[in-house]
């Protein structure tokens, strides 16, 4: 078998389960779980009585390009949400979620036959990312190089940091904006020194904004086809951005997102699609131009979210490192200081304690540079209702109060 399968990490997941293995949580509370960024909002009817009504497309094969009508509603919905003109056919194509296509995307970019000096081409990830960005990467046989992101400056990933030798081997960058697990978007100025490496170096962006619709603040996230186009880059030269429904209309399970950029890079990657097999389901098709016509549901959505945040946040603050992030549905936490960086230990003994899962941070990076930027942190999905949440946030701040020393 291909051996590069060997090289994929465990997926965090599966290490929180071995964490957990053997330990017993306390009975005496329920069990309650802010470990799997799972949308848990209700789905829109209207979504679901579209899906109902195309039943009859079920009976003939989709094109993996979408419908034309499909692919107006990516571009409306661009021109709407962002002020960006984009040509539907040529600068959009359905995918069925974001996570495989910036798996395929990976696949279809890195031109693993590249070396330089006898090393490998690059993938460069944000340190802490989602994992699918680094098995694309080892998969696709590149190397990938971790770019820490800076808790100093809100989360920004730290691109100045990457040597030059780096950075003439890079393929392909992953930008996440909003992040996953720190919820930062990523400012203009930052897209702007993106820009210039990838004139300098020729590498593409791949722009991860599954998180755009979920925000805190006045202003919804900079997109990276919208820094584009107000830096002038209005062919937006070797930057695809990835948007999925998932979260922004609670729809994990239907499987649609989209993608949109450069017009010539969308046209190979449509090829690859072609042969990948990955056509979104006619019915599906339907029921994402309705989610995409949409903006009520996702206010709606929004408002839980912020509810949330503001119930929880404040419970949490006095005991971690914790704050408001610009975006999306985590909570990137530091823990008390007298668990050092121990994040696994400080998730293990909660789980038994207070019977509430959390997700190690140290699972969501990797060891660079000497430090895993993960370590000492945690991240909380606050995807449950506010009470449940709220409830949670409420046993870790008292497990966070109680002196280690206590602890088994
Ligand atoms: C950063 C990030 N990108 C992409 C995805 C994939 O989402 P989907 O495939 O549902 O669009 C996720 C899911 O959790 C995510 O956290």
């Amino acid at each position: 078998m291909n051996p590069l399968l060997d090289t994929l990490h465990p997926y965090p997941f599966e290490r929180l389960r071995a964490l957990f293995d053997g330990v017993t949580p306390n009975a005496d509370y329920t069990p309650i779980s802010l470990g799997i960024g799972e949308p848990k909002h209700a789905t829109p009817p209207f979504i679901l009585k579209a899906l109902a009504d195309n039943g009859a497309a079920l009976a003939a094969y989709p094109a993996t390009a979408g419908s034309p009508a499909l692919r107006q509603a990516f571009a409306g919905w661009l021109q709407r949400r962002y002020g960006i003109a984009i040509d539907g056919a040529s600068q959009t194509l359905p995918v069925t979620g974001s996570r495989e296509a910036l798996f395929a995307f990976a696949q279809a970019i890195v031109d693993p036959t590249a070396r330089q000096g006898g090393e490998p081409p690059v993938v460069l990830c944000p340190n802490p990312f989602y994992q699918i960005y680094e098995g694309a990467a080892l998969l696709a046989g590149a190397q990938p190089h971790y770019v820490p992101s800076d808790p100093a400056r809100n989360f920004a990933v730290d691109w100045s940091s990457v040597p030059e030798d780096v950075w003439a081997r890079t393929q392909l960058v992953f930008v996440c904006s909003p992040g996953n697990p720190t919820g930062a978007v990523m400012p203009l100025p930052e897209w702007e020194q993106l820009f210039a490496l990838s004139d300098r170096y020729g590498f593409v962006i791949a722009s991860d904004e599954c998180y755009s619709e979920i925000y805190f603040r006045d202003e919804p996230p900079l997109g990276g086809l919208e820094a584009a186009a107000r830096l002038g880059r209005t062919g937006f030269q070797r930057l695809v951005a990835f948007t999925s429904l998932s979260k922004r209309s609670n729809v994990p399970g239907l499987r649609s997102g989209f993608v949109a950029g450069d017009a010539e890079i969308l046209r190979k990657f449509l090829l690859y699609r072609t042969y990948h097999g990955c056509a979104m389901s006619g019915m599906v098709q339907q029921a994402s131009i309705a989610a995409w016509g949409d903006e009520r549901h996702v206010e709606d959505n929004r408002a839980l979210y912020r509810e949330k945040f503001a119930a929880v946040t404040p419970v949490l603050a006095p005991h971690l490192d914790v704050r408001l992030p610009d975006a999306s549905f985590y909570l990137w936490a530091g823990i008390p200081e007298i668990w050092g960086r121990d994040d696994e230990s400080f998730a293990r003994e909660l789980y038994a304690q207070y019977n509430v899962t959390v997700l190690p941070g140290s699972y969501l990076a990797r060891t660079a540079g000497g430090t895993n930027p993960g370590a000492g942190r945690v991240r909380m999905a606050l995807v449950a209702q506010t009470a449940e949440c709220v409830e949670a946030a409420s046993r870790i701040a008292r497990f966070a109060a109680q002196p280690r020393t206590a602890q088994s």
